[in-house]
């Protein structure tokens, strides 16, 4: 075993819960955030990036809900270049025992074009903006949005200016995923070269994975003398997602060779918060994705099992106990007890208060009554399943009933229960999930338009949980739900109202001005 101690330090920077959240769909709640702050916070990120503070009063509730639970992580709330997000994000984040304010802006020529500012005007800008957030607060992260597209002079021009104005981190972001490995320490080392007052403060990377370089990318600046990596819990974020996490800490960790870089994080962790952000954002993670995905330790070949059993190493880089994922154990059955049920949710990752123990009780001996063995995944399934459908919800399923086979139309009997008062109604359609699907809206006139529908085994075998996934767009909103059944007919209507629910939570938060999406890089000046 290596000694890292000695090691340069690159500090992990966690996005999730703003640029992670920005992806189409990826809403998460008000207790869906703080659960995966305290996760972060748990598992040694460095600075967690909560929320854009002006952009509603959930995000700003999120931030200083974040601020006052976080007991080690540094907490930072992000603002575009004006003084009203600044002051805004102060009031949020000063709770925290470490605060930290993030603002920036685009400063490549398209972005320049946006708020109509020329190369004096956003200079005088930004060491106006940094100059106020700094004297707020002491820790002050300033971006020069779409850097890796800016003119290197004018970069350089800038950089200095926000670091003369008391930023205390510099973040170089490659928003639009465009810059290659060589690029990318190419950029970092021109900055520390030519900077004035570069070596006192700390450079950052933010690589997003347009071309599926991010992981590369923020590697390839560490290299040059970045030392603050922005990240994402499975690669979460707008469009083709962030650098991944778990991928450059498990690099850095793996190729400690060639990487010599120590990270807070307790990589035995991984797993658990992997499969939480995969819940509550309804983004259901690649099974060949690095690290994390089902597949990712899965040797199904003869010849692979026949290595591995010879000698692990022959086709494995890492263990799967250093990212949190047990070795495969005994399944449960129907006679496995409360206690057996609660040692094992813990082996996966899940800790649980005794009345949400009680919950999934029930439900593990519904589903054990159906299913002769409940593997690990039934139970992620179900504690998933659990996690995402709250009583409060204005929509609940209360029975289906559907006839389906080669005589159609199929047809479906559904009763929701709707702000508390049962309604039923018969639909047909073109198959069970259709007519399932024409029930619902029969029941719940809306304009939402399907735009994923995604059925996935959790497990082998014909009694196997489906997971289903449903995304529905209306009016630019996007909400994701998801939902795990042995039937699968049932699974795809609670996805579907899942999905609805969490509409119906979007339009009610949303004025016009304070969704987030209503917010974003456009405005940025
Ligand atoms: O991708 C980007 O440029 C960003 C900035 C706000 C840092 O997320
Ligand atoms: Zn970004």
């Amino acid at each position: 075993m290596t000694d890292t101690s000695t090691q340069p330090r690159v500090l992990i920077f966690d996005t999730t819960l703003r640029d992670g959240e920005q992806s189409p769909g990826a809403t998460m709640s008000h207790s869906e955030k703080l659960d995966i702050a305290t996760l972060l916070d748990d598992m040694g990120v460095d600075i967690i990036e909560a929320g854009f503070p002006i952009a509603s009063d959930g995000d700003f509730e999120a931030v200083s809900g974040i601020a006052k639970i976080a007991q080690n992580a540094q907490v930072c709330g992000l603002a575009r270049a004006n003084y009203k997000d600044i002051d805004r994000c102060w009031e949020a984040v000063k709770h925290a025992k470490r605060p930290r304010i993030h603002t920036f802006i685009g400063t490549s020529p398209l972005h320049r074009a946006i708020p109509n500012l020329d190369m004096d005007q956003m200079a005088e800008r930004i060491h106006d903006t940094v100059s106020h957030a700094r004297n707020l607060c002491d820790n002050v992260q300033w971006s020069p949005m779409d850097a890796t597209r800016t003119e290197h002079d004018y970069l350089c021009r800038v950089v200095e200016i926000a670091i003369k104005a008391g930023a205390t981190t510099i973040n170089i972001p490659d928003t639009v995923g465009y810059t290659a490995p060589r690029e990318s320490a190419a950029l970092i080392r021109m900055l520390l070269d030519r900077v004035p007052g570069a070596d006192g403060i700390i450079f950052a990377t933010h690589c997003h994975n347009d071309l599926g370089m991010a992981t590369a990318n923020a590697l390839a600046a560490v290299e040059a003398g970045a030392r603050q990596i922005e990240c994402t819990i499975n690669g979460l974020g707008e469009r083709a997602g962030n650098t991944a996490l778990e991928e450059v800490v498990m690099a850095m960790k793996v190729r400690n060779d060639i990487m010599p870089y120590q990270t807070r994080i307790d990589t035995t962790k991984i797993m658990a918060i992997s499969r939480r952000v995969a819940t509550v954002s309804g983004f259901a993670v690649q099974f060949n994705k690095a690290i994390v995905g089902k597949n990712a330790f899965a040797h199904e070949s003869g010849i692979h099992q026949d290595g591995m059993l010879k000698n692990r190493e022959t086709f494995e880089v890492m263990r799967p106990e250093d990212v949190g994922l047990l070795g495969t154990s005994l399944p449960l059955g129907k006679h496995s007890g409360r206690a057996a049920l609660r040692a094992k949710l813990r082996e996966l990752g899940f800790e649980m208060a005794d009345n949400q123990l009680n919950d999934a009780f029930v439900r593990f001996k519904a589903l054990a009554d159906r299913k002769k063995e409940v593997f690990d995944d039934d139970l992620i399934a179900l504690v998933q399943d659990n996690a995402s459908h709250a009583a409060h919800d204005t929509l609940q399923v209360k029975r289906l009933r559907v006839v389906c086979g080669t005589d159609g139309p199929q047809e479906a009997e559904l009763t929701l229960t709707i702000d508390g008062v049962d309604h039923s109604i018969d639909a047909t359609g073109d198959g069970p999930v259709d007519a399932a699907f024409n029930a619902v809206k029969m029941l719940v006139p809306h304009n939402a338009r399907l735009q994923l529908y995604q059925v996935s085994a959790v497990t082998e075998g014909t009694d196997a949980q489906a997971t289903v996934t449903v995304r529905v767009e209306e009016d630019g909103r996007i909400a994701t739900g998801q939902s795990a059944d042995t039937d699968t007919v049932v699974a795809s209507v609670k996805a579907y109202v899942n999905c609805l629910n969490r509409l119906i939570q979007r339009r009610a938060k949303s004025a016009p001005d304070s969704d987030t999406k209503s917010v974003n890089y456009k405005d940025a000046g």
